[in-house]
This record gives C-alpha cells, sequence and structure tokens, in this order.
C-alpha cells in the first residue's frame, strides 16, 4: 500500500511554541482592550488556535470556526473555494482574525478575507503559523506569520496529508513511499 512517510523534523515542539507565544504577544498589544473575533479555519487549524488562543492576554476573544474546502487533489489546493461551514453570528462591525495552518496558493485565504469584509467587519486580519511564499498564486500576505518555509510539503502541528498526521507535536516534511 502507498503511503506517507515523516523523513524530516522542520520544527520542533519547542520551536514552535516559542513563535506561538511571541505572535499571541504582537496580537494581545495590537488589539488591547478590544473585542476580537478569532476565526479558526478547519480542520488545519485546530491545533494552532487553541495554542494561539491561549497566549493573548487583555483582549476580550471570542472564538469561532469556519470550514473551507477547495475543490481538487490532496496536496494541491485548486482556485475553487467552497464554504462547508459557515460562521453562525453577525460579524459587522468586528474587529476579525482569521487563523490559519498555512498560506500555500493564498486561494482559501483570498477568498475568505473577502468574503469577511463584505460582511461588514470593521477590520479583517490574517494570523497563519506557516506560509509558503514561493506557492503563491494570488497576491495575498499574512498579517502575522509564524514561520515562511520553502516549498516542501509539511505535516503536524494540525496539518495533514490525507488526514495523517495531524497529530504530531512538530513539524515534518513528509515524503510519498
Ligand atoms: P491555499 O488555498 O493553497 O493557500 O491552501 C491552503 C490549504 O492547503 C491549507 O489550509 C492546508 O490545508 C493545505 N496545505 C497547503 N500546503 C500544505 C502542506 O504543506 N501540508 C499540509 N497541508 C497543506
Ligand atoms: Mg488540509
Amino acid at each position: 500500500m502507498k503511503g506517507y512517510n515523516v523523513v524530516k523534523i522542520m520544527f520542533s515542539e519547542e520551536q514552535i511554541e516559542q513563535k506561538v507565544a511571541e505572535l499571541g504577544e504582537k496580537i494581545s498589544q495590537d488589539y488591547k482592550g478590544q473585542r476580537l473575533i478569532m476565526v479558526g479555519i478547519l480542520k488545519g487549524c485546530f491545533v494552532f488556535m487553541s495554542d494561539l488562543c491561549r497566549q493573548i492576554h487583555g483582549v476580550d476573544v471570542r472564538t469561532f470556526f469556519m470550514q473551507a474546502s477547495s475543490y481538487g487533489a490532496s496536496t494541491n489546493t485548486g482556485g475553487n473555494v467552497r464554504i462547508v461551514q459557515d460562521l453562525e453570528i453577525d460579524i459587522s462591525g468586528e474587529n476579525v482574525l482569521i487563523v490559519e495552518d498555512i498560506l500555500d496558493s493564498g486561494h482559501t485565504l483570498s477568498y475568505i478575507r473577502r468574503l469577511l469584509a463584505d460582511r461588514g467587519a470593521k477590520s479583517v486580519k490574517i494570523c497563519t503559523i506557516f506560509s509558503k511564499p514561493a506557492r503563491r498564486k494570488v497576491n495575498i500576505d499574512a498579517d502575522y506569520v509564524g514561520y515562511e518555509i520553502p516549498d516542501e510539503f509539511v505535516v503536524g502541528y494540525g496539518l495533514d496529508v490525507a488526514e495523517q498526521y495531524r497529530n504530531l507535536p512538530y513539524l515534518g516534511v513528509v515524503k510519498e513511499v
């Protein structure tokens, strides 16, 4: 049977933990005393979201989730984004922070950012723990980026290959075997 093996560790659990604390600190400063609607993009965000929201202090945080799916193969994202699960709140006038596992082609986040801005949010920013700038297909940057990484397929810390390896506490590189 064909499968995927983790062949290398890109960032350790400790490195990621340190980076998430830094991101939480920045976000805490930027939204100090304000209300912040955190919107995690499922499923990949679930580990990062839970760590990040606990590193934000002095901000009135509310957490929500959306699920997007892009029509296409497992390791390649097409431009066709579909909302599988939408928000259950009105975000007009709110500060929104989209929380994502990885910014790759940018199709998913540019679609979701536009969607949420069109609903009248006061501000819409993006926080991603990983970003692969070399893979960008649309012009989009995140406001908060943990690590910029090379064009390798990575798993762990919420990221999967065919639903496997989301539970790894570190970020690893996979190869098909
Ligand atoms: P984009 O729309 O191309 O930016 O794709 C973003 C989504 O593709 C992410 O939320 C991930 O689910 C998935 N993705 C992109 N690169 C990787 C990777 O290296 N490992 C696991 N998932 C990835
Ligand atoms: Mg995925």
